[in-house]
């Protein structure tokens, strides 16, 4: 029986979980998928710093080339990570003929499209189901079982670091930099927390979420993104007191205006399932015309956990290869959406304010609301010493360039000492309109 050789470039956490769970299923292989699988080939910045963590050394190269060169190798598995080498290096794999499986979600978020068309030209297979949610599947269920379905939403809480730091803040009262600085030191948040806690990690997901949802190419530059470093303990109290949590949220939707497609913190209410995926963990919701809701799970990040989503791709690919079939589920972008300004989406929003504590000023804010076409849902107003008070209010769904002008307003007011917070709130489509 001919074995299919693999290549591995990059044994980081991700590459070496990789490793371990490609060496762990090698008993039952066969049995899974008709065919065996070898690693050949592994890609690594150090070879001498991996070479005690490797059954054979002799298959580590400092060279990615040697990788996808190497005729032996059928399947490359590209775990480096970032824009490059990775993107050439893929881009030199399909055009040798090889199969690609990736991880990288910034490299698909941006350049999907021409990385499917060099797998679709090369008639290879380019999988990236670890892209999205780590260990959750979401890519696969989403182009093949829900294939049947006009998807209208799909949300959800995709990063764990943040998540773990707001349910920190949450649960034992944190504020961002404590909770950060425990996220830190249990090893969620990297050195460099950047791209987790301003969103982009989170929005690079929801690009290629909203791509597959849609059938339409979505970039990462199209997304709209907050990230929560202006969160306060404070708000989160707010938040719970009416009925909420707050978590960063992905949220991409389509009517006939276009596609939205954003991540920012948002207040979702205590009673929907999300509110209650804590920790590190990861969920999306989504709603099919069909299908109704359905609901993922699971672990977003982490070795073993993402290593899972990549060896699922690899053993589709070994099947394919066996099948003689590869290429089936390729570039499902069809449409040419338009992307909706933010300007234009509907959500209820939360607001904290400060505001001089004297007769008629409740009635003045409530007014700059009124004004400009925003109605208010719940309201709690608070004494904040010496002449202050804290007013905090929910509204109805409103067009976001609305509230963007009730804020004006409410800035002009002479009683009006800051807007300490301005956050949207999660309600189910349709509930929006
Ligand atoms: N840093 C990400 C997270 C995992 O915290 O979920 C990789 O996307």
């Amino acid at each position: 029986m001919k074995k299919i050789g693999v290549g591995l470039l990059g044994l980081g956490t991700v590459g070496m979980g990789t490793y371990q769970v490609l060496k762990s299923q090698q008993p039952e292989m066969l049995q899974k998928l008709g065919v065996e699988l070898e690693i050949r080939k592994i890609a690594v910045k150090d070879p001498e710093e991996v070479a005690s963590q490797v059954d054979d050394p002799r298959l580590l190269t400092a060279d990615w080339r040697e990788v996808v060169q190497d005729d032996s190798v059928e399947i490359v598995i590209e775990l480096m990570g970032g824009m490059e080498p990775a993107k050439t290096s893929i881009l030199a794999a399909l055009n040798a003929g090889k199969h690609v499986v990736t991880a990288n979600k910034d490299l698909v978020a941006v350049s999907g499209r021409e990385l499917l068309d060099a797998a679709a030209e090369n008639h290879c297979d380019f999988l990236f189901e670890a892209a999205v949610a780590g260990g959750i599947p979401i890519i696969r269920p989403m182009k093949q079982c829900l294939l049947g379905n006009q998807i209208t939403e799909m949300m959800g809480i995709v990063n764990g670091t943040t998540n773990f730091i707001l349910t920190k803040m949450e649960q034992d009262g944190m504020e961002f930099q404590e909770a950060l600085a425990l996220a830190t030191e249990l090893g969620y948040a990297e050195a460099d927390p950047t791209a987790d806690i301003e969103g982009l990690d989170a929005g690079r997901k929801v690009a290629i979420m909203a791509s597959i949802a849609f059938h339409s190419r979505v970039v990462f530059d199209d997304v709209y993104i907050e990230g929560i470093t202006k969160i306060t303990a404070k708000d989160i109290q707010y938040a719970r007191e009416m009925g909420c949590t707050i978590k960063l949220l992905g949220v991409t939707r389509y009517d006939e205006e276009g596609i939205e497609a954003y991540v920012c913190p948002m207040l979702i209410s205590g009673e929907h399932p999300l509110a209650s995926v804590n920790d590190s963990y990861n969920a999306v919701f989504l709603h099919g015309d069909a299908v109704e809701n359905v609901m993922f799970y699971g672990r977003g990040a982490g070795s073993l956990p993402t290593a899972s989503a990549v060896v699922g791709d690899v053993f589709d690919i070994a099947r394919n290869i066996r099948h003689n079939c590869c290429g089936r589920i390729s570039c499902s972008c069809y449409k040419e959406l338009p992307i909706k300004a933010m300007e234009n989406t509907q959500n209820s929003f939360f607001v904290r304010m400060l505001v001089e504590d004297k007769c008629g000023v409740f009635t003045a804010a409530a007014g700059a609301f009124a004004d400009n076409q925003v109605s208010l849902a719940q309201i709690i107003q608070r004494p904040a010493g010496k002449g202050f008070a804290e007013l905090v209010v929910i509204t109805d769904a409103v067009k976001e360039g609305d509230l963007k002008k009730a804020i004006e307003t409410l800035k002009a007011q002479a009683t009006t000492r800051e807007i300490s917070t301005v956050l949207r709130v999660y309600q189910k489509k349709g509930e929006t309109e």
